[in-house]
């Protein structure tokens, strides 16, 4: 079985956000959460299981990872041949397209590609539950990227009950995201220490989950009904809750810089410039700011002007999980 299989997954924005395991292992979400899924920013990962290997071989743009920085791919890759009762190891080749450097997510588009690739190398074919919740097993975020569009993952109660679903898969609505790149290294505290450190010690994490239940009900009709502020209202708010999160936990941490507040300030000054917009940002210094399509120019014009040309990326909604 040494067919070569190439997938592509876009990257997603959380609305409301995921912020905490209840099991490590099976990352299984304390809450549900829903996200918007991108069309500039996508991972393609080509898979080939091959008898000739002794190792999983993994690539990751033109780069060799070595054993420990691969762990998490051979997880999955070996969840796969559990699946399909085979020990072949496999050669990975991924190639994340990220217009810059660092500073967007790539492990939601990484692992949703993964998945799709790996599965189908191998000879199963998965229902699109089944990929999402393989999907899950190697980042939570990555979960949502098997669906375009806005996609909400149920948090469930165990492997089988924990996946997503798309909300609204076929987007007429002209929205847009315009992400402001602040700061394009490495963030310093992954997402996957900073919601356990959140969880452990956040006096307000219980708070949090009712923000989550509230926030989500109140989201998913404005969604269907293209209610622009009140998606907006709502993505903002749950955003800085959830960095609220990091400020309370002990010890205090926080993924903000400098330049963060000022952006966030750039942003509400928009706003009562007449101009409707809204941020989110996730376990990074970075804004992503959901606007109208039409707001586009004025925005980034803005944004422009104050943090410097390179820094503005738009995006608008994008697919689901596709085999090139
Ligand atoms: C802030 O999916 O990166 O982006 O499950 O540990 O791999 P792991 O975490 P990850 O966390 C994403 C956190 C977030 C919010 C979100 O995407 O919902």
């Amino acid at each position: 079985m040494t067919t070569a299989v190439t997938a592509r997954a876009h990257t997603n924005i959380a609305l409301v956000k995921y912020w905490g395991k209840a099991d490590q292992h099976l990352i299984l979400p304390e809450t549900s959460s829903l996200s918007l899924t991108l069309d500039q920013f996508y991972t393609d990962t080509t898979v080939a299981f091959d008898p000739a290997l002794s190792a999983d071989e993994v690539t990751v743009n033109q780069q060799r990872l070595s054993p420990a920085a691969s762990q998490k791919v051979r997880h999955l890759l070996d969840l796969v041949r559990a699946q399909s009762r085979q020990d072949t190891f496999a050669r990975v080749t991924s190639t994340n397209h990220v217009p810059m450097a660092a500073g967007l997510a790539s492990s939601a588009s990484a692992f949703a590609a993964l998945a799709g690739a790996a599965s189908q190398a191998a000879g199963l074919t998965l229902s699109r539950r089944d990929l999402s919740r393989l999907a899950r097993r190697g980042s939570g975020s990555a979960t949502r990227s098997i669906y375009g569009g806005f996609v909400e993952w149920h948090a469930g109660h165990n492997d089988a009950t924990s996946y997503a679903e798309p909300l609204l898969e076929q987007v007429t609505w002209p929205v847009a995201i315009v992400a402001l790149v602040l700061d394009p290294h490495q963030k310093r505290v992954s997402s996957r220490q900073g919601m356990q450190a959140s969880v452990a010690t956040s006096p307000y994490y219980p708070a949090w989950k009712q923000v989550v239940a509230h926030d989500l009900a109140a989201i998913k009709p404005a969604i269907l009904d293209h209610d622009f502020t009140q998606v907006g209202e709502i993505l903002e708010s749950n955003a800085m809750r959830m960095h609220a999160l990091t400020l309370s936990a002990d010890p205090a941490f926080s993924y903000f810089n400098g330049a963060t507040l000022t952006a966030m300030q750039t942003v509400r000054d928009l706003r009562a410039a007449g101009i409707a917009c809204y941020y989110t940002l996730d376990a990074g210094p970075n804004l992503k700011v959901f606007c109208q399509s039409q707001d586009i120019a004025a925005i980034t014009a803005r944004f422009t002007h104050d943090f410097g040309h390179d820094r503005v990326i738009v995006a608008h909604p994008g697919p689901g999980l596709s085999w090139l």
